[in-house]
């Protein structure tokens, strides 16, 4: 049985930790009555499904004039120029699924691509067992795409950050920092849980936030990488 996938919950359940606070992007339940108010407001907002995964179905919507908007999903672009229209055609894209309205990030990019990083965080069996970071990769998004999910370039996260020209290597050990501080938060509301992979990016003024944590990553892209030895240590941790 796994622990059920919903961005709304997480968030809330993230938000209640004073630490983490601040590494989480303004997220509230989508209301449409409430859309142009919050596009006013932050100008560029991303909608995601709450039981969403692999970049579906997200809408990135920018706001560039008093009645003009542009949407962006996949690798299409749609431009608005009238405010009851745009809430008329999101109405009907979200349709009466669950979605969260969170502030869009501007992501650190490689080559104008923005990037996050995966970072793999795990326990063993038993109560007393402490969460480490087993794991971290970088994902660049593909031309035209604002999501790094599919299809996307896999690489170590070092790599990413001198392609990035951040060049602080502090910003790792902090990601990790943050990225352990959430899972022994998620832990200890769920205490079955024993993994998570949390999305974590980094904005263009070298802020490290959380996007998600993943309660059943995919681990494919660890074995797209030339070393191996995270996918070895995954997959150990997931055994013992
Ligand atoms: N608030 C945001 N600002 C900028 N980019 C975002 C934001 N939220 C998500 N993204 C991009 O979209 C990708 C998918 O979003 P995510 O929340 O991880 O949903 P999913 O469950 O579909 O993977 C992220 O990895 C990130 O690249
Ligand atoms: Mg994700």
């Amino acid at each position: 049985m796994s622990i059920k996938r919903d961005k709304w919950m997480q968030y809330r359940i993230l938000k209640g930790t004073s630490s983490l606070a601040a590494r989480l992007p303004e997220t509230r339940l989508l209301k449409l009555n409430e859309l142009a108010k919050q596009l006013h407001q932050y100008q560029s907002l991303v909608l995601k499904p709450r039981a969403g995964s692999f970049g579906r179905d997200i809408l990135f919507i920018t706001r560039d004039g008093a009645n003009s908007y542009h949407i962006h999903s996949e690798r299409k672009t749609v431009t608005m120029k009238d405010t009851e229209r745009l809430l008329q055609w999101i109405g009907k894209e979200t349709g009466n699924r669950g979605y969260v309205v969170q502030r869009r990030l501007q992501l650190a990019q490689i080559q104008h691509s923005p990037f996050d990083i995966r970072i793999m965080v795990q326990r063993r069996k038993g109560n007393a067992s402490t969460w480490n970071v087993t794991g971290s990769y970088a994902k660049v998004a593909a031309k035209g795409y604002l999501i790094t999910n599919v299809p996307s370039r896999i690489i170590p996260v070092p790599e990413a950050l001198k392609l990035a020209r951040l060049r602080d290597r502090s910003l790792i050990v902090k990601a990790n920092r943050i990225a352990l501080l959430a899972a022994q938060r998620l832990g200890g509301r769920f205490p079955k849980l024993r993994q998570v992979g949390f999305d974590i990016g980094i904005d263009r003024n070298r802020r490290i936030w959380i996007i998600e944590g993943n309660y059943q990553p995919d681990l494919q892209p660890f074995r797209l990488l030339k070393d191996s030895s995270m996918y070895h240590k995954i997959r150990w941790y997931q055994k013992h």
